[in-house]
């Protein structure tokens, strides 16, 4: 991702109206590829348009996938759960961790055809030997540089149910598993050291797959076919929707409409940890859920008021509910009151960029006093934040961290590279610029 284009945004005195956020991506990729493994054509509408999710749909396409866009709706024609094609090049994933992840668990099941993946600069620092432990334990073949990293080559065998416990918490790791587990000869369990997003799960359940939930495990069985139904409506991002929050929490006398985000508990791990910080944040959340997978997720609209807020310590259970709004929160963690610690976030150092080091880095920059852990951060609150110069380092949550920052800031901030936003939500700028009044 170019880093070149640098976005001054100014502090905001008064901010004040309505956001709808941009689709979820982690929703989008899933539609992708869980599209292309079936055989009847789904329709997808509010699908993300964005860098990364235009990685999902190229991969697809590559792989022999039909995708037609009419109006904003998408139609998917699958190839089938043993039917994709080797392409001609390497399959691009671009900037997409998720499609990285998710994808070989689909190829892993392509008998005797190898296909490679590759990406960005920021990918090749990615690693896939997360993936590629299961799936090798699973049937399949795969050859990373180095042993761990992109390009990489994954050819499918014929693939086993296994029991297979996480070594992290990480919906990418329990995502690809599960995709293989799909064409497997037996049912596959999947042990989650801490609880992550569901959405593969959810959507597993409202396609008729046996996927039950049992305390920390999740056994599928496996399909003959993936149908994924009709139609499924993609609902908005709660983690892009969190910059609004936080920059309405922030702005004194602020008060914000976020519509139409998913309220999954396992998304909204954000907005309880700034509620615990005294975040004025009201809206239907979705309890926990027990051991019933729900089909799909609940949507639902936020109303925030610009807070006083105090610090927090976030453990590790929380991290992989929260995983992509931690540099929020340490944002949050500037303007309140004491010390905010985050602890047990050491997968951040594996994201686009090394989040704890860039979080820490472009923080300090703008006048935080913020330390860097081995996995996680502490930050003293001094009740607000200077401003000056931050660089998103070609990482989209990155650039946005710091509009919101500057728009909350004393002398404002200048975001060296802020194209980065067009990854996961392109239209950020004006969306945001549209609250200040
Ligand atoms: C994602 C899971 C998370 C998250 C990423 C999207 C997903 O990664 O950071 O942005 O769609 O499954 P991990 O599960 O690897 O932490």
């Amino acid at each position: 991702m170019a880093t070149h284009t640098t976005v001054r945004f100014d502090p905001a005195s008064r901010l004040e109206g309505e956001l709808t956020p941009p689709a979820d991506k982690s929703i989008s990729h899933r539609a992708a590829i869980f599209g292309a493994m079936g055989e009847t054509p789904v329709r997808v509408r509010n699908y993300l348009v964005a860098a990364d999710t235009t990685s999902s749909l190229n991969a697809v396409r590559a792989l022999g996938a039909s995708v037609e866009d009419d109006g904003g709706v998408l139609t998917i024609r699958g190839v089938g759960l043993r039917g994709a094609r080797v392409p001609d090049t390497p399959i691009d994933v671009g900037n997409a961790g998720t499609l990285m992840r998710l994808l070989p668990g689909w190829l892993a099941a392509q008998e005797g055809r190898a296909f490679v993946l590759d990406g960005d600069d920021s990918i090749r620092r990615r690693p896939v030997d997360r993936i590629a432990t299961p799936l090798r334990q699973m049937g399949a073949t795969i050859d990373a540089r180095d042993g761990r990293l992109p390009p990489f080559t994954v050819t499918g065998g014929p693939l086993r149910g296994i029991t297979y416990a996480l070594p992290v918490a990480s919906a990418q790791i329990k995502s690809a598993v599960a995709l293989a587990a799909l064409a497997a000869d037996g049912p596959t369990t999947i042990v989650e050291p801490e609880p992550s997003r569901d959405h593969t799960e959810r959507m597993f359940a409202a396609a008729g797959v046996d996927v039950r939930r049992a305390g920390a495990e999740v056994t599928i069985a496996p399909v003959e076919t993936l149908a994924l139904g009709d139609e499924l409506t993609v609902p908005g991002d709660p983690s892009s929707a969190a910059f609004a929050v936080a920059v309405a929490l922030l702005v004194p006398g602020a008060r914000v409409v976020v519509r139409g985000a998913s309220t999954n508990w396992t998304r909204t791990g954000f907005v309880r940890i700034a509620q615990r910080m005294g975040g004025r944040i009201e809206g239907p959340l979705e309890d926990a859920p027990g051991e019933a997978i729900p089909h799909g997720d609940p949507i639902g609209d936020l109303e925030v008021a610009g807070s006083a807020l105090r610090a927090t310590t976030v453990e590790a259970d929380e991290v992989p509910l929260a995983i992509d709004e931690l540099p929020l929160v340490a944002l949050l963690g500037c303007f309140a009151e004491g010390e905010t610690v985050v602890r047990g976030a050491a997968e951040l150092r594996l994201k686009e960029t090394d989040r704890i080091a860039t979080v820490v880095d472009g923080l300090r920059g703008l006048g935080a006093s913020i330390e860097a852990t081995d996995d996680g951060f502490v930050v003293h609150g001094t009740g607000g934040l200077r401003g000056g110069t931050i660089a998103s380092h070609g990482d989209h949550r990155l650039a946005m961290l710091g509009a919101v920052a500057g728009l909350a800031s004393r002398e404002g901030v200048e975001v060296a590279g802020m194209d980065a936003a067009a990854v996961s939500y392109p239209t950020f700028g004006a969306d945001i610029r549209s609250l200040v009044k």
